[in-house]
């Protein structure tokens, strides 16, 4: 480097300048430093819209197979919810079947009869990449085969078979942040050397602050939280009592808004799946009080993590998904508030007497607001805007009922118990 700017410096007559060497020392550096920003500029974001998709743990546990997740995306396909950007098709815990005889980590047999790259091929034929799952231990969190040691080999046979999503687990690994960021690092560059783009997300629950340095440890994802139980709320005030009993929708919402600020284009929190249209069917989601959820509250996690700019993966049985599901699932405009490409997640501006208030500033100029009321009875709220910093009058859409309103100064609405409205705003100008 310091040649090189010897060489620019000599051919522009700078001969005064190359006697300098605090000078020479400078310019080297600004140099590398352009050197630096662009090949950033040049890498590849692996997520720039919070990855949208269908993820087989709430909903299949360990009872997976290839035929399974074909009708799946089969009916991913017939219902339209490809078109609308779910376009993932996650296989989680339990697709393993050990090592062979040179190491290399292999499907049970029982369930992918065809393998794993047959089953790649299969998806993205129809348009749905491919994500699968592992662990930083020996072991997973259900007990199979994980990749501790294996770094570089599971990520090359991974690659092989078209992968292009990683979710990695911590179960049986050591407590400290330290061990998790490195194991994290270790196997995000094994995937980034084999060259292919694969989406790395980083699940250790939020016990290890990840959106302090999940990204830099190569996550383009992090959990925020214990595991989504299929309920509204156990109310338990930290993330290890969370673990005990049960997150529910409420419980993840409120740990998960608070970390706003941490979520950019590219690197999104994940307060995990969607339990929409689960209905308390017993499976992983349906322990520590996982009886289900009404349709209002389904319809609140679907607005809230949309708000929250989270990733939309969806474990009910879509093969036999019926209307409300449905309905909550393919809103577009729910959607396009969560893909937004400014990459804001909400911030929660109200947070007072079971009302919980988000502002989500668009790539447009308009705003996403959302309005929750906590409280177990329905209830009016009136929204000032300008006491939430919106200068001016507004044009207002319903994302859900499609009404719109103009000239607005304030929102005046009626509110269900655990309802979640959201509404789409433009200024006048
Ligand atoms: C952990 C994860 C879950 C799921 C299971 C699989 O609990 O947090 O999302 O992947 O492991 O065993």
């Amino acid at each position: 480097m310091f040649k090189i700017v010897k060489e620019i410096l000599q051919l522009s007559n700078g001969i005064k300048l190359l006697n300098n060497k605090t000078i020479m020392k400078k310019i080297t550096i600004f140099l590398m430093v352009v050197m630096m920003l662009s090949v950033k500029a040049q890498e590849k974001t692996l997520a720039p819209t919070p990855p949208m998709g269908f993820m087989t743990w709430n909903y299949f546990g360990v009872d997976i197979t290839e035929n399974n997740l074909k009708e799946m995306a089969d009916a991913m396909v017939k219902n339209g919810l490809v078109d609308l950007g779910y376009n993932y098709m996650c296989i989680d815990d339990g697709w393993q079947g050990g090592r062979d005889n040179k190491n290399n980590i292999i499907a049970d047999p029982k369930k992918f009869p065809s393998g794993i790259k047959e089953l790649a091929d299969y998806m993205h034929k129809r348009g749905i990449k491919l994500g699968i799952y592992s662990d930083a231990a020996p072991l997973t969190c259900a007990g199979y085969t994980a990749s501790l040691g294996f770094e570089e080999q599971d990520a090359k046979i991974f690659a092989s078979w078209g992968v292009d999503y990683l979710k990695y687990d911590y179960c049986g690994a050591p407590s400290d942040a330290e061990t998790a960021k490195n194991r994290y690092k270790k196997m995000a560059n094994a995937l980034r050397s084999t060259g292919r783009d694969i989406v790395f997300a980083v699940c250790e629950w939020g016990d290890r602050y990840p959106w302090e340095w999940a990204s830099r440890s190569g996550g383009q994802l992090w959990r925020t939280t214990a595991d989504v139980r299929d309920k509204w709320a156990s109310y338990a005030p930290t993330n290890q009592d969370l673990h005990r009993e049960g997150a529910g929708i409420f419980d993840i919402m409120n740990a998960n808004a608070s970390l706003s600020g941490y979520a950019h284009k590219g690197a999104w929190n994940d307060p995990d799946m969607l339990v929409v249209g689960l209905y308390g069917k017993k499976g992983p989601s349906g322990d520590l009080g996982g009886k289900g959820c009404t349709d209002i509250e389904y319809q609140s996690q679907m607005s809230l993590w949309c708000l929250m700019s989270a990733p939309l993966m969806i474990t009910c049985d879509i093969r036999t998904m019926n209307e409300p599901t449905r309905k909550i699932l393919t809103n577009k405009d729910i959607i396009a508030i969560d893909q937004d490409k400014l990459g804001k997640q909400a911030k929660r501006v109200v947070h007072k007497n079971g009302w919980h208030v988000f502002l989500k500033p668009l790539a447009n100029g308009d705003y996403a607001i959302g309005i929750l009321n906590a409280k177990n009875k329905e209830r009016t709220y009136k929204l000032k805007l300008k006491k939430i910093g919106l200068k001016g009058k507004y044009n207002t859409y319903d994302v859900w009922t499609k009404e719109r309103e103009s000239n607005l100064l304030s929102i005046n609405k009626f509110v269900k118990s655990h309802e979640t409205l959201v509404f789409r705003i433009s200024k006048i100008k």
